[in-house]
């Protein structure tokens, strides 16, 4: 059933036209680099992003007008450890606000960076928080009311890694864009000229902007360098509205080790991935038998594959593996304990439907987004059910997957669709997917903060169209 509405969404995109593009060139991977902090009198680390706006030539020598963090194109990895208290400044040097949201991190209501914390053109606006939560990579980006989309879809984006006692003692690679490389990916649609501009028109409201290439940390088909030992890659689906099936041409296995908020118990063997959009995985794949040398056939290159919803696999990232062995070389049977959240703990189940209406409205138990209105209210410290339902359920174009993002909570799910939830599902989330007709019930401790924070689909056309609603968590 799965596997048959996958195709079914597949072909229905196949007539998108698909156009030929100028040469690609042969480029190396990009990393975003690691953002540099300083540290306050009072200790704490203090980071500077700036919201600007640039252009990048993604096809040789066509520009095509972008935004990106300290730069033309995406953002710099931030990265802090457990118990850290941070102060990030967002100057916002563009022509028009926009906000910048912690993707995944548990943070005070006034440092969110919803659409509640606007940032104006030309001011800076300030986030301070605490580290509270364990290891994991989480990202940042853009939540402006109506403007997610196409400030994301313009190149805001970045990775925001967190490092505790657990993660440095785990064997596990960890040399930053060495063997633990972190890769965004990003479907965009590029016009026959090269460039890209994002002009929603109806059909892509209600089934996402897809488009005709990926882009991996910016780039078209990019390659790395890598030794002959276990990679990490920490996977962010950074699209629009793409589901992305991830897996190898050779068909290597990937061991994902972590889900959005964290370490899974010990690392799960797939074949291939699906990530939708503002998920994350971190997976390990074993180069060890890849080096050049030990090949076979001369020309085995490792190649990350991934079939977006429109149905068409494309080539990610190439792997040239050395000769030279890695620093881990074995793939570790256990990672972290995951403490489950008992059923009996929670004090109330809410339930959550998604459904498109009429002329792309897109709505939430039969709301689109108002930010004057408070759906919900949450008691601080309560654990509760959420039961989330796909209502698109119908057939053809009615069946439409979304899936399901909370601010400051990472849940676990107790069930799919009746079921014991899937084994990578089982470890900490923050978003989670729905194919049509789908029903999940997700329990989480709301131990956060007092506050206003928004729950959503990260499809960010719909998102954008009112698929979003406010809860306010009451002391
Ligand atoms: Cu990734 Cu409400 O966002
Ligand atoms: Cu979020
Ligand atoms: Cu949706």
């Amino acid at each position: 059933m799965k596997r048959l509405s996958w195709y079914l969404y597949g072909f229905i995109f196949l007539i998108l036209p698909q156009f030929l593009l100028a040469q690609i060139p042969d480029q190396a991977l990009s990393i975003p680099p690691l953002l540099e902090f300083e540290r306050s009198a009072d200790g704490k680390k203090v980071f500077n992003l700036t919201a600007q706006e640039g252009s990048m030539p993604f096809f040789s020598g066509q520009q095509t007008a972008t935004m990106g963090f300290n730069g033309n194109y995406l953002g710099p990895t931030i990265r802090v450890r457990r118990n850290d208290e941070v102060s990030i400044h967002v100057k916002n040097s563009m022509g028009e606000s926009t906000t910048v949201h912690w993707h995944g991190a548990d943070v005070p209501a006034e440092a969110d960076g919803g659409p509640h914390q606007p940032i104006p053109s030309q001011s800076t606006w300030t986030a301070q928080f605490p580290i509270r939560q364990q290891a994991a990579t989480l990202w940042y980006h853009p939540h402006l009311m109506g403007k997610t989309a196409e400030h994301v879809y313009n190149g805001l984006a970045g990775l925001f890694i967190i490092d505790d006692e657990i993660s440095d003692a785990l064997p596990l690679p960890r040399e930053y864009g060495v063997d633990d490389i972190p890769l965004i990916l990003q479907e965009r649609r590029f016009e026959r000229d090269g460039s890209f501009s994002y002009r929603p028109r109806m059909p892509d409201l209600m089934h996402g902007y897809t488009g005709n290439e990926i882009l991996s940390n910016g780039g078209i088909e990019p390659s790395v360098d890598v030794k002959a030992g276990i990679i990490r890659l920490r996977l962010l689906n950074g699209s629009s509205s793409t589901m992305l099936r991830l897996s190898f041409e050779g068909g290597e296995i990937m061991h994902q080790i972590a889900s959005d908020g964290g370490f899974l118990e010990a690392p799960l063997p797939f074949e291939s991935l699906i990530l939708s959009p503002g998920e994350r995985a971190e997976i390990l794949v074993d180069f060890t038998q890849k080096s050049r040398s030990s090949r076979s056939r001369r020309n085995e290159v490792p190649v990350l594959l991934a079939q977006s919803s429109g149905g068409i696999t494309r080539k990610v990232l190439e792997f040239r593996v050395g000769r030279q062995p890695g620093v881990q070389n074995t793939i570790p049977s256990e990672l972290r304990k995951v403490e489950r959240i008992p059923r009996e703990e929670a004090s109330q189940t809410r339930r959550f439907e998604m459904r498109t209406r009429m002329m792309g409205r897109m709505v939430i138990n039969g709301k689109a987004m108002s930010l004057r209105r408070v759906d919900e209210q949450v008691k601080l410290g309560d654990t509760e059910i959420w039961e989330v339902v796909n209502g698109d359920s119908g057939s053809g174009m009615m069946n439409q997957p979304h899936n399901f993002h909370i601010h400051a909570v990472q849940f676990q799910v107790l069930s799919y669709n009746g079921q014991a939830p899937p084994p990578e599902w089982r470890g900490w989330k923050d978003t989670i997917s729905l194919w049509g007709g789908d029903r999940v019930e997700l329990i989480a401790r709301f131990t956060s903060y007092p506050g206003l924070f928004m729950y959503h689909c990260h499809f960010l056309e719909h998102e954008d169209a009112g698929m979003m609603g406010q809860f306010e968590i009451v002391e």
